[in-house]
């Protein structure tokens, strides 16, 4: 039995590119999820993030703590806690999923032009974490084509 902690939260603009932040925070989230035994899922679309945690609870909690103190983001929103019997992440310490077209389509489908996980409601949430349940990981979408910024270009997000 673990604990599968969701939270919806929006990127803080910094002066720090995108793709660096988003590597950063893999790196970061590897080593530690791998050494305390935690699996999580992170997708992030159009300034928001949505990440799932699951593991021991109490270790779950205060990572959780930490990344609320993240400075990186804010207008944390908790979603109900829930209980499950393996994790759904298994395969991996983080899987990143970059913006999706089926999440889009899901999101579209309920009526939001662009992705808005702090408006989930418990079915819609359910929906969407099958979905992330499913797709596989995509880091390559992390490898930033040089000089794509001076194309004006952002091939991804
Ligand atoms: C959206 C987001 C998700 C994060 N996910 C994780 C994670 O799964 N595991 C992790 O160890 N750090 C994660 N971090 C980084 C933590 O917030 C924090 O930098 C790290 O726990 C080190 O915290 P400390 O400097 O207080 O020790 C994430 C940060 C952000 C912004």
């Amino acid at each position: 039995m673990m604990l599968q902690l969701c939270y919806a939260s929006e990127r803080i603009e910094s002066e720090q590119d995108l793709l660096q932040e988003l590597s950063d925070i893999l790196t970061t989230a590897r080593n530690f999820n791998q050494q305390h035994q935690i699996h999580d899922v992170l997708y992030y679309s159009h300034g928001k993030f949505f990440q799932c945690l699951e593991g021991q609870a109490e270790v779950v909690e205060n990572l959780f703590q930490s990344i609320s103190r993240d400075a990186r983001h804010h207008k944390i929103l908790r979603f109900k806690d829930t209980i499950v019997e393996q994790s759904h992440f298994s395969k991996w310490s983080m899987k990143y999923v970059h913006k999706h077209s089926e999440i889009s389509s899901l999101f579209s489908r309920l009526g939001w032009a662009q992705f808005e996980p702090h408006a989930l409601q418990p079915l819609q949430l359910a929906e969407f974490l099958k979905i992330l349940y499913r797709l596989e990981e995509n880091q390559a979408s992390l490898a930033s084509p040089k000089g794509y910024k001076q194309r004006g270009y952002i091939p991804y997000f």
